[in-house]
């Protein structure tokens, strides 16, 4: 045979054998595809030699085309063997390998959020006796978290909250009172509803941050008093803390209710007596009370921005924040822990039965 044919024919005979040796040694279907690529595929080692086959004089190239062919499937046959042969070592490991006496795995399983219970068990109260809930944008117009709320712009009122503005006239809304402009705006009374939701300020310390949950309460009709406020608050404070939870209004003000209170309730820890096993309570610094939310009758500058006629209709309405209810009703001290996403403090509230 020509010199230049048998040189090629040695190159594909060593290649073979090349291939053959390393294929024996590998261990997974990552290695067996690496190793298929070097060797057949378009760049490969074969392809390589066969990129030669034209500088062979003519009357050699058929022989040497018909053995490479031949070598070239002898591969791929080689190949494939070896894949089914590790397919079925995989399935006979796994299978020896499975101990059925091991006990089960329990899967992690999430739970609800301390602050989501507590709103879900303040918004059920409230369902009970006859309130419905409404909800609204996040990012809310000047008009309804400022304007319509009796807090027109340039007034030193829009100092009690401070805002994030998205652009002049689109803010994250401060508070959930913007809900009862567009629930009223939508209904004529009788209105009752309560809005849960998530609310911003520029705020930030031990007990503030620049995202907490409020929920807004109000109600709307005809011959409405400060005692049914009174009424619906004390109901509300008792099914939450104890039946004998105690509550005492302050006067207060907010633009858009006259007259305003604020709300505090007998403390929770100490019970109101401002003493813990004869030491100083820390919850309430050893007054016996807590605020826990602000209300007022609604005011007439509300009414007419919802086009209610307030000699006609009178109303309450109240906000309260979600984590200072869950913080008295568990004894939590530092706001943040709501928001670390810490498991040792969440699982504390998982309902689920113990693993
Ligand atoms: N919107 C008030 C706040 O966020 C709370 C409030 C609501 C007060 C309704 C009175 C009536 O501070």
């Amino acid at each position: 045979m020509p010199e230049q044919s048998r040189e090629l024919l040695d190159k594909l005979k060593e290649l073979e054998q090349e291939f053959n040796d390393s294929l024996n040694n590998l261990t997974s279907d990552k290695e067996v595809e690496e190793l298929r690529v070097q060797y057949l595929g378009r760049k490969g080692k074969l392809a390589e030699i066969m990129d030669k086959l034209p500088n062979l004089p003519a009357e050699e190239r058929p022989t040497f085309g018909k053995t490479a062919n031949e070598i070239k499937s002898r591969l791929k046959d080689a190949v494939e063997a070896k894949q089914k042969e590790l397919e079925k070592s995989v399935a006979e490991q796994d299978f020896s390998q499975f101990d059925y006496t091991l006990p089960g795995r329990r899967p992690w399983q999430g739970s609800v959020h301390p602050v989501s219970q507590v709103l879900d068990e303040i918004c059920s109260v409230f369902e009970k006796i006859g309130f419905d809930i409404v909800t609204g944008p996040e990012i809310e117009t000047d008009f309804y978290n400022f304007e319509a709320l009796n807090i027109p712009q340039n007034h030193p009122a829009r100092d009690m909250q401070d805002t994030l503005y998205v652009t002049e006239s689109l803010v994250l809304r401060t508070h959930t009172s913007p809900l009862q402009i567009r629930t009223m705006l939508g209904q004529t009374p009788p209105v009752a509803a309560i809005a849960p939701g998530k609310v911003y300020r520029r705020d930030a310390d031990l007990t503030h941050s620049p995202m907490f949950h409020q929920i807004e309460g109000f109600l709307a009709d005809t011959g409405v008093t400060m005692a049914e406020l009174r009424g619906t608050l004390t109901y509300f404070v008792q099914s939450i803390f104890s039946s004998n939870t105690r509550v005492r209004f302050r006067p207060s003000f907010f633009p858009f209710t006259e007259p305003s209170a604020e709300v505090d309730i007998s403390c929770v820890i100490c019970n109101g007596s401002g003493k813990v096993n004869n030491e100083p309570c820390r919850v309430c610094s050893q007054t016996g009370w807590v605020e826990i939310l602000g209300c007022g009758m609604i005011d007439p500058q509300v009414f007419k921005a919802v086009n209610y006629d307030p000699e006609i209709y009178s109303g309450f309405a109240f906000g309260l924040g979600v984590e200072r209810v869950a913080m008295l009703k568990y004894g939590i001290d530092d706001l943040r822990l709501f928001f670390d996403n810490d498991l040792r403090f969440l699982n504390q509230f998982n309902r689920l039965p113990a693993s």
